[in-house]
C-alpha cells in the first residue's frame, strides 16, 4: 500500500490540487488521504471535499496554545494513520515537538530560491531586489522556518514587466510540477533526510544552466 499523506493548507489550495490530482495516476507512490485546514474559510478544503478527499479543519483559537494545537494535530494525523506530511501553505508556525516527531516525513513548499526570500511576500522582495532569477524549492521540514533541507527547486526568469502577480503566477506553475514530483520521491524512498541534507537515489546532476536576461 503506498504511504498516505496529509496536506496541510491554510487557503486557496493550488499545491494541494496538483498533489491530488498527481496521486490519481496508477503509478504515483503516495495516496492523499487527509486534507488539514487551520481555516474553515480556506477555499482549499471545499477543492479537497469536490476532490473526494477527506478534510477536517483544525482552528487554532480552540486551543490554549501552539503546543496543546500541535499535539490534536498530530493526533487526527495518527487516527488517520498517515506517514507523510505535506504543508501547502499552511500558514502556522509548527512547534519543535511536532516537526521532531514528524523528522524526515514532513515536507513544504516555498515560493523562492532559498535560502534566498525565506518567509512572506517572496516575491515582492525578488523584484524589489532586480533578480533576473526566481523560483520555488521544497525541502524537508526543520524546526527553523524555511530552513530544512531543499529537495527540489525550479527556477524562472523574471521579465521587466513583470509584477508580484505574473511572477506569482509563472513560479505557481512551477510549484505545481516541482511539489508531486518531491512527493513522490519521499514517498518512493528516493529521498531522504539523512545526517541534515537531502539525499537523493539516483539523482544525476542537470546539464546547462539557466541565463536571463536572454538576447
Ligand atoms: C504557495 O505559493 C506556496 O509556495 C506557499 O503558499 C502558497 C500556497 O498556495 N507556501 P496554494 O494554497 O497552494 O495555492
Amino acid at each position: 500500500m503506498p504511504p498516505r499523506v496529509a496536506v496541510l493548507i491554510s487557503g486557496r489550495g493550488s499545491n494541494m490540487s496538483a498533489l491530488i490530482a498527481a496521486s490519481r495516476f496508477e503509478q504515483y507512490p503516495a495516496t492523499i488521504s487527509l486534507v488539514i485546514s487551520n481555516r474553515l474559510e480556506a477555499p482549499g478544503v471545499a477543492l479537497a471535499q469536490e476532490a473526494g478527499v477527506k478534510s477536517a479543519v483544525i482552528v487554532g483559537r480552540s486551543f490554549p496554545d501552539r503546543l496543546s494545537y500541535d499535539k490534536a494535530l498530530d493526533e487526527t494525523l495518527r487516527s488517520a494513520n498517515i506517514s507523510i506530511i505535506c504543508l501547502a501553505g499552511f500558514m502556522r508556525i509548527l512547534t519543535p515537538w511536532f516537526v521532531g516527531r514528524w523528522l524526515g516525513k514532513i515536507i513544504n513548499i516555498h515560493p523562492s530560491i532559498l535560502p534566498a526570500y525565506k518567509g512572506l511576500n517572496t516575491h515582492e522582495r525578488a523584484l524589489q531586489d532586480c533578480v533576473r532569477i526566481h523560483g520555488c524549492s521544497t525541502h524537508f521540514v526543520t524546526p527553523e522556518l524555511d530552513a530544512g533541507p531543499i529537495i527540489m527547486q525550479a527556477a524562472v526568469a523574471v521579465a521587466p514587466d513583470d509584477t508580484i502577480e505574473t511572477l506569482a503566477a509563472r513560479v505557481l506553475e512551477r510549484e505545481h510540477a516541482i511539489y508531486p514530483l518531491s512527493l513522490s520521491l519521499v514517498a518512493s524512498g528516493a529521498a531522504m533526510l539523512k545526517e541534515g541534507k537531502c539525499v537523493i537515489r539516483g539523482a544525476k546532476p542537470r546539464e546547462g544552466s539557466l541565463i536571463a536576461p536572454a538576447f
